[in-house]
């Protein structure tokens, strides 16, 4: 009898990498392969990593070196996501132990990539340096979340803004049919779900390759699927964000009150360096349409620090567009240059102390902004979807439409199930969470 097969897989990342995780596991599941909890106890062990900042790849060969002695047990190992595709071969020659690296563009291969790799072959590569027009599409996708489904919509990047590796890691921006868009929220809501998060590293950058709908149209349209309660969509890039986006949420009351629009700095000297491709007035443009729309939007962004060429002066201009915008979460990072990217090649002018300041600023700055945003729920009434429970806290843990997180108690011996939704009245706030009991 063979030996079984089995695989650990850890991941690092966006939620598109966690999404890919999920896909890829359905694959190996589908290849007669069993998933277990650690390296140990595994045959095969996949890491499917992130290279958006901080020496990234380093910290992966770290990693790989750490697991040379599992080599020797007979172990076999895998390089899957963004590192994969940007290091490609090098990976072979720093960690010779490993027999697979591919990049997000090529695992729709991944069931002839293992096939090789049980014969025996030992350095197999799926890589591609921006030539696929294709989407991985399968109907194998092992959903870890019980109560959020994922659907990439969009795959790769054509924006390459100057400090970014995304549109060499993951490919060229294509886009799946509208048609299979579809097709999987159904199955999805068949399977139990009723909260879909449709995925793009620019996802509002949509263009169905049939040429039937606009990203709004496809918002609406997903959001109208029978038996779906809550449609969420990330990452939208302020350049492609147009009107009717804003008049889909208004019309569809499945569409969720939050939209989250990076706009990484608040200088238009500075997102010129960035090739954003926007100016700030162009940007708070599209705040002030989200502004007025029906219901209350919570908004949220992606803030870079310490750009090469951010004088104080750049720098106030996003603490005041800070002010301006009143975000409800703010995702900031220091400037971390690299590989391939062309902001490698600028000087950098801000030194890592003045990076970590700024970075403090501006996130003291938001946590007051925040304190204020959250304390006006106090005394409403929420829809809140339950995702688990916080035994130490005796609380239920759950999300309203606008994507806070609430805790909330719950007059009841058993536990309401994820997924379910409650009515939830809010009774404190913190910056980045609301407490309750449910009504
Ligand atoms: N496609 C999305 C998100 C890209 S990655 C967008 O365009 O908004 C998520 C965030 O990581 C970015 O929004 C940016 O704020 C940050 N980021 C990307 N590259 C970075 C770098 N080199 N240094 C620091 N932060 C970076
Ligand atoms: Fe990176 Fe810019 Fe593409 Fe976002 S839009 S993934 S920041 S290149
Ligand atoms: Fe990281 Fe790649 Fe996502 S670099 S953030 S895993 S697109």
């Amino acid at each position: 009898m063979a030996a079984e097969k089995t695989f650990y897989l850890e991941t690092f990342g966006c939620q598109m990498n966690a999404h890919d995780s999920e896909k890829v596991i359905g694959t190996l599941i589908e290849q007669g392969y069993r998933q277990v909890e650690s390296e140990i106890e595994a045959g095969l062990i996949l890491y499917n990593t992130c290279s958006i900042r901080d020496k990234a790849e380093q910290k992966v060969f770290h990693r790989l070196n750490d697991y040379k002695r599992l080599f020797k047990e007979g172990k076999r190992f895998a390089v899957l996501g963004c590192v994969a595709q940007q290091e490609g071969e090098k990976i072979f020659d720093r960690a010779p132990y490993v027999s697979l690296v591919s990049g997000s563009a090529s695992y729709r291969k991944l069931p002839e990539m293992l096939a090789r790799l049980e014969s025996g072959e030992e350095r197999i590569t799926g890589l591609d340096d921006r030539q696929t027009e294709e989407t991985f599409e399968t109907e194998f996708t092992a959903r870890q979340s019980p109560y959020r489904a994922y659907i990439t919509i969009v795959e790769g990047c054509d924006k390459f803004c100057s400090y970014c590796v995304v549109p060499y890691t993951r490919g060229k921006e294509r886009s799946r049919s509208s048609s299979s868009v579809l097709a999987e929220a159904r199955r999805i809501v068949d399977q139990g779900y009723t909260e879909i998060q449709l995925l793009g590293q620019n996802v509002n950058s949509y263009r169905d390759p049939e040429g039937k709908c606009s990203f709004a149209e496809l918002l609406a349209t997903v959001g109208q699927v029978e038996g779906i309660r809550r449609v969420r969509f990330t990452t939208s890039h302020p350049r492609d964000f147009t009107r009717d986006i804003v008049e889909a949420i208004d019309q569809t009351p499945t569409l969720c009150d939050h939209v989250h629009l990076p706009v990484q700095s608040g200088s238009a000297r500075i997102l010129k360096a960035m090739a954003r491709e926007y100016t700030p007035e162009w940007y708070l443009e599209r705040i002030a349409w989200l502004k007025a729309a029906r219901r209350p939007i919570s908004l949220s962004t992606d803030i870079i620090v310490g750009f090469p060429g951010e004088t104080a002066e750049d720098f106030i201009a996003t603490m005041n567009l800070l002010a301006e915008v009143e975000y409800d979460g703010v995702f900031a990072f220091k400037y971390s240059p690299r590989p391939n990217t062309p902001a490698l090649t600028m000087i950098e002018t801000v030194p890592d102390e003045d990076k970590t300041q700024r970075l403090h600023v501006l996130l003291d700055r938001q946590r007051e902004i925040q304190k204020i945003n959250y304390s006006r729920q106090i005394g409403g009434v929420l829809e809140v979807m339950v995702e688990g429970l916080n035994p130490a806290r005796g609380q239920i843990v759950g999300r309203s439409s606008q994507n806070k997180p609430v805790n909330f108690t719950w007059p009841h011996a058993i536990a309401p199930a994820p997924g379910s939704y409650l009515r939830v009245k809010i009774t404190e706030a913190f910056p980045n969470s609301l407490a309750g009991e449910a009504v």
